[in-house]
């Protein structure tokens, strides 16, 4: 059963945001060891030299793995039409889609949140995501096949105080990730949101923090958080199901003329 899950990987062009450190890193770690080398990774941030040493680790590990890196800023709305475009024929169709560059900044209560932070976080987590998500799943609509797979968060569903807008950005993606997945229902392209809790990361809580090691490290203290690896395997584990199987919550199908909208949850095959 396991020896297929490089099978159903194979010759796959995986994108993954945020790739640069914490779980978009792990997640091109996993995706490469599960798919044995014989994947294509298309691996962006804002940190190219990251990637770099990223890629030349990965060629080490897998010399037939083919991995083209780009400095991309999602934020910048505009250059994601560009960067799109600008990328090498081989890689241009992407197969899977790993949404998954995000942050949170500071903790402070609403009146006292800097709206830079705020323009930020919307911009980065909700903007990008959403602008990137609308190009490639027209590509995805023309050749019926994808997985989009959303990095949202525990906090876009339990708002907690200190996390507005972190907790809105993430509801936010929610929203857009369940509606997407019910207009995709009959079609061939899944969409997986994976909603981890506390993941002690290299950055998350320093990056929230703006630098303040000792602040981002209490974070994590008597408590035993969740790990890059953690994600990155639940992330390998939904895009390696079976071509019918789709991991969600919720799923509507609209085929039954008395009763239109009926909701499931649980897994589901389509
Ligand atoms: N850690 C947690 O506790 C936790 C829990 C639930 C959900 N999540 C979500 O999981 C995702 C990853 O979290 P993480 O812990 O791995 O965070 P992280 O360690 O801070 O890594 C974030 C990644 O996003 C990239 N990034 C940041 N701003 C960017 C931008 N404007 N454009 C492109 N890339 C950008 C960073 O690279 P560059 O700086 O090189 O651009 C980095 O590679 C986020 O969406 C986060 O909200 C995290």
């Amino acid at each position: 059963m396991f020896g297929k899950i490089a099978e159903r990987l194979a010759g796959k062009n995986i994108l993954i945001t945020g790739a640069s450190t914490g779980i978009g890193y792990s997640t091109a770690k996993y995706f490469a060891e599960a798919g044995a080398g014989n994947i294509k990774l298309v691996l962006t941030a804002r940190r190219e030299d990251k990637l770099k040493a990223l890629k030349e680790e990965l060629l080490k590990s897998y010399p037939s793995i083919q991995v083209f890196i780009a400095s991309l800023d999602v934020s910048k709305i505009d250059q994601i039409s560009p960067f799109l475009k600008s990328l090498p024929s081989d890689f241009a169709e992407i197969d899977v889609l790993v949404n998954n560059a995000g942050k949170a900044l500071g903790l402070d209560p609403v009146g006292s949140v800097d709206p830079v932070d705020v323009k930020e976080m919307f911009d980065t987590n909700v903007l990008g995501m959403i602008q990137l998500t609308q190009l490639v799943v027209q590509q995805m609509k023309k050749r019926n096949k994808g997985d989009i797979i959303q990095l949202g968060s525990v906090a876009g569903r339990e708002p907690y105080p200190g996390g507005s807008i972190y907790c809105a950005t993430k509801s936010a993606l929610n929203f857009f990730t369940g509606a997407l997945r019910k207009e995709l229902i009959s079609t061939k392209i899944r969409v997986i949101e994976v909603e981890p809790g506390n993941v002690a990361t290299d950055e998350f809580s320093l990056v929230r923090f703006k630098g303040d090691k000792e602040r981002a490290a209490s974070v994590y203290k008597d408590t035993e958080p969740l790990y890059a690896e953690d994600i990155a395997e639940l992330i390998v584990f939904a895009a390696t199901r079976k071509e019918n199987t789709v991991l969600a919550e919720t799923l509507i199908f609209g085929n039954n003329q008395a009763s239109p909208f009926h909701i499931y949850r649980g897994p589901q095959s389509k």
